[in-house]
């Protein structure tokens, strides 16, 4: 059994999914449910038992401790956080109050629940941390990719937030001994990514005959890594990752922002054409920039790939095209989020009862 949190949000629940497609391993999912929380995401489940999901917030160590206790997970995965950059700038303090306090809440619980395992049991425990490459800051156009040695220079709420989150996790390790692993991953794209972030905001308002909204001058650019790979990386990291590092995890897909959006404007001419046979390009609009708005970000996955023997499976090409054809298959999932009507899963499927364990 592992303990994930953050399990019905865009990448936890991509992990959930594949982690069953892989194994039998029952997985508790532990997740508050935010906006972002939406756990249509794992409809495909159905009533699997080896799926346990349980409402509640990362900040409540003792409601962790007491799930700690009853299922005696093996690991934590640990995706539970705010994510989205534009948010952090309007409010930061939920990504603070989760992403800083909530993995400190989590690593409390964790270490209490780890010093009292069996010898055994002890050694193989894993704290797996999801963390981003936005804690290193931004590069110029010749500097060299993010290394796991690239000093943190957090510029948004929250990627500072993640980057003490990171280091609370480093510090569990160095004075306590917890078996952590610590994953820095590049932007992932790709199935039941929520319609604020750049490529799936897109797709809906390029299908909605809506502005493209581009920051700036669209020249900023990102290292975009399909979710399954990055659901796979984390895996072998799991199981392999040696207890105290970190793992840099990327695509070796930089792209401006520009080109990612003409590329999801070309796909959908082919693929959805509109009804009067405009080019979706028309719709590109360039607003204003974000704030401190980071301008180039670039992994070097060298490390995964050589101790690890992780490689990404998808390339940008492979990994866009799928990831515009299941938005189109999926336009329910879409509008639901849309209308907001996903969260209403908790009640409709547990009437006004909490399905919390405690
Ligand atoms: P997301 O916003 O889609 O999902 C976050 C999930 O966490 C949601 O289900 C939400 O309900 C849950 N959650 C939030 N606060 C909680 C709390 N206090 N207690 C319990 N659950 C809570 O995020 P995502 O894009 O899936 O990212 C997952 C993790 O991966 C995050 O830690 C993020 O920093 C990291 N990451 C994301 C990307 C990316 O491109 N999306 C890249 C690298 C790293
Ligand atoms: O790098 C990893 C990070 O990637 C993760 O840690 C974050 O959780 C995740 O949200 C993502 O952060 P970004 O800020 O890079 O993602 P976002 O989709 O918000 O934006 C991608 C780029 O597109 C960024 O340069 C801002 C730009 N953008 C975004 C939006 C929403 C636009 O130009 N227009 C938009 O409307």
């Amino acid at each position: 059994m592992i303990l994930v949190t953050g399990g019905a949000g865009f990448i936890g629940s991509n992990f959930i999914l594949d982690w069953f497609s892989q194994s039998d391993e029952p997985v508790i999912n532990f997740d508050k449910l935010t906006y972002a929380g939406n756990l249509n995401n794992l409809s495909a489940l159905g009533q699997d038992l080896r799926h346990v999901f349980v409402q509640g917030d990362i900040c409540d160590t003792a409601h962790v401790a007491s799930l700690l206790a009853t299922h005696a997970p093996r690991a934590i995965v640990h995706f539970a956080a705010e994510s989205h950059v534009d948010r952090s700038i309007h409010g930061p303090a939920d990504f603070i109050a989760t992403n800083v306090n909530g993995t400190f809440s989590l690593l409390e619980a964790a270490r209490a629940y780890w010093s009292g395992l069996r010898d055994a049991d002890r050694a193989a425990f894993r704290f797996l941390h999801v963390s981003t490459d936005e804690v290193y800051g931004s590069l110029g156009p010749d500097d060299a990719p993010f290394r796991e040695t690239t000093p943190y220079a957090p510029n948004s709420p929250y990627s500072a937030s993640k980057a003490a989150s990171d280091h609370l996790v480093r510090a569990y390790h160095h004075t306590y001994g917890l078996p952590v692993l610590t994953t820095n991953c590049s932007n992932n794209y790709g199935p039941y990514h929520f319609p604020e972030k750049l490529i799936p905001l897109i797709i809906a308002n390029a299908l909605d005959g809506k502005p493209l909204p581009i920051y700036g001058d669209g020249q900023n650019m990102r290292d975009w890594l399909y979710v399954s790979d990055h659901c796979a990386a984390i895996r072998r990291v799991l199981v392999d990752g040696r207890p105290g590092e970190t793992y840099n995890i990327g695509g070796w897909n930089e792209k401006t922002n520009l080109d990612v959006v003409q590329t999801l404007c070309d796909i959908l001419n082919a693929l959805a054409p509109r009804a009067d046979a405009a080019n979706y390009r028309n719709q590109i609009t360039f607003v204003q920039d974000r704030p401190g708005h980071d301008r180039r970000y670039a992994i070097d996955a060298r490390k995964i790939e050589q101790e690890l023997g992780w490689r990404p499976a998808e390339t940008f090409e492979s990994g866009i095209r799928k990831t515009v054809r299941w938005y189109l298959d999926n336009q329910d999932w879409v509008r639901d989020v849309q209308s907001g009507a996903y969260l209403k899963w908790v009640e409709k499927n547990y009437g006004n009862r909490q399905h919390n364990e405690r």
